[in-house]
């Protein structure tokens, strides 16, 4: 039974002004990949199972951020379309007026069977990682087969009715950096905007150097190279990625997050599949919110929690990154072994 409370102010800010306003959940941290930027390594170990909030909990604490000003929901993973049936999640949340940007990242395996049952779900965007355009370099950049499932679940993306279709590129030197215009191309032809991601330096990025990373002005000379000038679209808006329009009204974007961070405008935070809820991608200490759900706190002690966090929150994480100057990866493997909830793949990406 859910209580009601009378809406607190809203929005909340952080310390920095930043109001709660996006949330990330990873409703599972399995994945059926195992990309180079991600998850490189041979083993994973993995939440239990016993851990992992059921849908109705999920859509209880989504109630209490609403309560707090979130407007924008993403569903994450690992892979999230692994968590069984997850169009029924999509429908619960999409049933909540307050929620006026429901969206899922996914790497598309599973997409050719599902994208029809999301968007009915009420699934408003959809941005699908893709990587590259070869079979053989599919395989050599996540150890499995699957680019032409990925490809079958982009053509039943587009005719299904979502608002939006994105495709995530992470760019790393010598491995992909070759298929920046080919993979504009492509999706140019299947009508969704990609954006092209700077390697970051995240925990779970074992294998990261400053050297493997193409950086946003090398994207650009790219692209340049081979369209001519690029108009740049300059948005105010607390979204990762800075857009630009091709002569021919092509639109893409790039998210210069290891190079030119957004964390003075980052409205987001991140839920993992168990519950912890963390308030900087950077961050090494998450929230607790599965044990105040499951003792049976009210509304209200849950919403001061968060409120009281939200406000305390000073986060910088990619800013420090950068500033730091020589970079390592984040987190040394054994302190990855002792804590997964530090890797990407359990966090959201
Ligand atoms: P929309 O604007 O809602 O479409 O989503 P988005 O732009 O946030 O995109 P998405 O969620 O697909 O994230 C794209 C990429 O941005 C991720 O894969 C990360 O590389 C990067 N990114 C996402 N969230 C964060 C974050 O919290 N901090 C930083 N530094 N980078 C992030
Ligand atoms: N650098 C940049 N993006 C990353 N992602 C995961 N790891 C990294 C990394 N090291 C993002 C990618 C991928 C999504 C699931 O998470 O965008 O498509
Ligand atoms: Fe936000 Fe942290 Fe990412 Fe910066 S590094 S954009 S503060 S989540």
């Amino acid at each position: 039974m859910h209580e009601t409370r009378a809406p607190v102010t809203i929005p909340i800010p952080d310390t920095l002004g930043r109001p709660l306003a996006s949330l990330r959940i990873s409703v599972t941290d399995r994945c059926n990949l195992r990309c180079a930027y991600c998850m490189p390594e041979e083993e994973y170990g993995w939440l239990p199972r016993a851990d992992i909030l059921s849908f109705e909990e999920l859509a209880r604490l989504v109630d209490v951020f609403v309560l707090l000003g979130v407007t924008k929901v993403r569903l994450t993973g690992g892979e999230p379309l692994l968590r069984r049936d997850l169009a029924a999640l999509v429908a619960m949340l999409a049933r909540k007026p307050s929620i006026e940007d429901l969206a899922l990242t996914t790497n598309g395996i599973l997409l050719a069977d599902s994208a029809a049952d999301l968007a009915r779900a009420g699934l408003m965007r959809l941005t699908v990682s893709l990587d590259t355009l070869r079979p053989e370099r599919f395989v050599e950049l996540t150890r499995r087969t699957g680019l032409h499932q990925v490809l079958a679940g982009l053509d039943a993306a587009a005719p299904a009715g979502f608002r939006k279709l994105k495709l995530d590129t992470v760019v790393m030197r010598g491995v992909n950096d070759d298929e920046i215009v080919p993979l504009l191309e492509y999706a140019k032809r299947q009508g969704a905007e990609i954006r092209f991601i700077e390697y970051m330096d995240v925990a779970g990025a074992t294998r990261w150097s400053m050297d493997r990373v193409v950086t946003r002005a090398q994207i650009l000379d790219c692209i340049e190279a081979a369209y001519g000038p690029v108009h740049a679209l300059h948005e105010e808006t607390s979204a990762p990625a800075e857009r630009f329009m091709l002569a021919d009204g092509t639109v893409f974007g790039i998210i210069a997050s290891t190079t030119a961070p957004f964390c003075h405008a980052c409205d987001r935070s991140r839920l993992t599949a168990d519950g912890l809820w963390y308030t900087c991608l950077y961050a090494t200490h998450g929230t607790d919110l599965r044990a105040p759900l499951r003792r049976g706190d009210s509304t209200e002690q849950i919403a001061e929690l968060l409120e009281h966090t939200w406000r305390a929150r000073t986060d910088r994480g990619a800013e420090e990154r950068l500033a730091r100057g020589q970079r390592q990866p984040l987190v040394q493997i054994t302190d990855l072994r002792r804590d997964p909830h530090l890797e990407m793949h359990t966090r959201g990406g």
